[in-house]
């Protein structure tokens, strides 16, 4: 903080070095704890809240529980206001008091704040020493990669990014669908269908068409199955014969969707999968369920009785022996807390399969392991409708290149603007893919959304091009305006001329919520607050736009403040972007 402000007292779990507006919400705590014996600091800052409709911070008296009615209380607090350099006004209204932040501090402060921290701006060090790991994506290997992948993907980078920001190590990992029956099928398949040839060229799309010709056939013959579950059980003995190509399957697959990610701006650390699963673990499991009494014999197969929990009864090994699922995610999780002793493990997967989380994360709690409380299944809503115009999508590059196509053509409607884009192909890919994202995230995790092409590559509304044009534009005006540049040392910029527009100080106010933004997400692990955050900010600079400008603005001093105005703006909604696995375009 600069030294003109009056010094604050500390407060638990604050940290004004890296969010100013802790400082300004324990000024206002102090007042309510000096004014309101026996409230205590801690217990007041708690109460001070963010304010509805232009007021900068709202505290809900009867909160406190403290005796004497809300106007004696109100009456205290504002007979012993005094204003300075952080609070200058309070405001009593009914159960609640409004504080009003001093201009020139909000402003200067955020400013210096997004300054000094650079790409910083938004971290805190909640997560220090600690580990979590995250799922997600987890497509099945040929089958189709679904919206239900997508939205776990993108949820999942989103998360990754949260936790990163907050100071967590973060292992993300792809369990990949690369074990099960349906590999018995491919294999009969492949002898019939496969070319090692179309393998190379596009291992997922080969494998789904041979998945999809094999069980047409296995439908009018029963040996297909048959062979099929014979071949499988082989490989769950571990022959190394009928190993050999599904190791090449799972390889080649594998590359071409670290390229897809790739464009999507989603990195693994791990591509683990089911057939990583080891048998000893999945053994061990069931050992230890049965000497737990926790296991039923059912016509052969073994099944955990959770009806006592409303979670019925699950299938742990099928008659036939082999493995399932629900089995392999109960390994699965032992194996990895062995491996990486984390302090948080999260799933990103549908709603679809709650019952199935549900039951797997009771059976580790069943079996006593005391990690089994920091498992957190992240779930999500359908999506309806999405099909590219020549039909049905089934993979993850037809997505992305329908986005593309649709966002080009978009484009080519405004000639003028589209012959000044230097890159169009790439800058199509990324809009497009910005659209999908932000579609995706706008909402509440848990709502189902209907796919509309049109609606999300749009650039009017709140959508992933708008968003992405926002940020271009505030990238334009250092292009457009060399003469100020570069901005000399912060302290020596006044910014007097800032604190007069309701517009710069709606955007400064913004830009000091962003670290509370990303604390909200990590603690609801939603990112539609996030994408409501991109937009706010990208609004409020839209309507200052015509009357703070800089461009034209012949008060050199007064062009210098507005461009450090923006060009915070810039940075932090290019940090937001960022947080949603966005990347800001500089041109479009
Ligand atoms: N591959 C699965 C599917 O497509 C999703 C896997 C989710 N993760 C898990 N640990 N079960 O349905």
């Amino acid at each position: 903080m600069a030294s003109s402000l009056p010094s604050l007292p500390p407060v638990p779990g604050t940290d004004p070095s890296s969010s100013v507006f802790d400082a300004f919400r324990i000024s206002i705590a102090k007042r309510l704890a000096d004014a309101l014996e026996p409230l205590t600091l801690e217990q007041a800052y708690a109460g001070v809240d963010y304010g509805k409709k232009g007021e900068d911070f709202t505290v809900a008296l009867p909160r406190f529980r403290l005796p004497g009615k809300v106007d004696e209380l109100a009456k205290k607090v504002i007979d012993q206001f005094q204003a300075d350099d952080f609070v200058a006004s309070v405001k009593h209204d009914k159960a609640f008091l409004h504080f009003q932040l001093n201009t020139t501090s909000l402003i200067r402060e955020t400013l210096n704040q997004i300054h000094r921290l650079g790409s910083a701006y938004g971290c805190n060090s909640s997560g220090k020493g600690k580990k979590v790991l995250i799922e997600y994506s987890s497509p099945n290997i040929a089958k189709s990669f679904h919206v239900g992948h997508l939205r776990s993907t993108i949820i999942g980078a989103f998360l990754a990014n949260v936790y990163k920001t907050c100071g967590w190590e973060v292992i993300s990992a792809n369990y990949l669908g690369d074990w099960g029956t349906q590999f018995g099928l491919i294999a009969v398949g492949y002898d019939k269908y496969g070319s090692q040839d179309e393998l190379q060229k596009d291992a997922i799309k080969h494998l789904f068409d041979i998945y999809v010709k094999i069980n047409k056939d296995a439908d009018t013959d029963p040996d297909v199955k048959l062979e099929a579950a014979k071949f499988f059980r082989r490989m769950e003995d571990g022959e190394e014969d009928a190993l050999k190509n599904w190791r090449e399957w799972r390889e080649l697959s594998v590359k071409k969707y670290e390229a897809e990610y790739d464009r999507l701006n989603v990195r693994f650390d791990l591509y683990t999968g089911e057939s990583k699963v080891g048998q000893e673990s999945i053994d061990g499991a069931i050992k230890r369920l049965d000497e737990m009494g926790l296991i039923e014999d059912h016509e052969g197969a073994k099944l955990v009785n959770l009806e006592k929990y409303k979670l019925g009864k699950a299938v742990v090994r099928k008659k036939d022996g082999t493995s399932i699922y629900l089995t392999r995610d109960i390994g699965g999780a032992v194996e990895r807390y062995e491996k990486y002793k984390f302090d948080k493990m999260i799933y990103v997967i549908s709603s679809q399969q709650d019952l199935h989380v549900a039951q797997f994360f009771k059976v580790l709690e069943l079996m006593g392991f005391p990690w089994a409380k920091d498992l957190v299944h992240v779930n999500y809503g359908l999506v309806q409708g999405m099909s590219t115009r020549k039909g049905t999508v089934v993979f993850l590059n037809q997505i992305i290149k329908e986005a593309t196509t649709v966002m080009h053509e978009q484009m080519q409607k405004n000639e003028e603007k589209y012959q000044a884009v230097e890159d169009p192909e790439m800058t199509s890919e990324e809009l497009g893919i910005t659209g999908i994202k932000i579609q995706d995230m706008t909402a509440k995790r848990i709502n189902n959304y209907t796919f509309n092409w049109d609606r999300m590559l749009s650039f009017e509304g709140d959508t992933g091009p708008y968003l992405q044009y926002a940020h271009v534009r505030l990238a334009s005006i250092g292009r457009k305006n060399p003469h100020l540049l570069p901005l000399p040392p912060r302290s020596e910029i006044n910014i007097d001329t800032l604190t007069t527009s309701a517009h710069a100080r709606e955007i400064a106010f913004l830009l000091g919520t962003y670290p509370d933004v990303v604390k909200t997400a990590l603690k609801t692990h939603e990112p539609s607050g996030v994408v409501t955050f991109a937009f706010r900010l990208s609004h409020a600079i839209s309507s200052a736009w015509e009357t703070v400008i800089v461009k034209g603005e012949e008060d050199i001093e007064k062009a210098k403040a507005r461009m450090w105005l923006y060009e915070s703006a810039r940075d932090v909604l290019a940090a937001s972007m960022r947080l949603l696995s966005i990347r800001p375009l500089e041109r479009m």
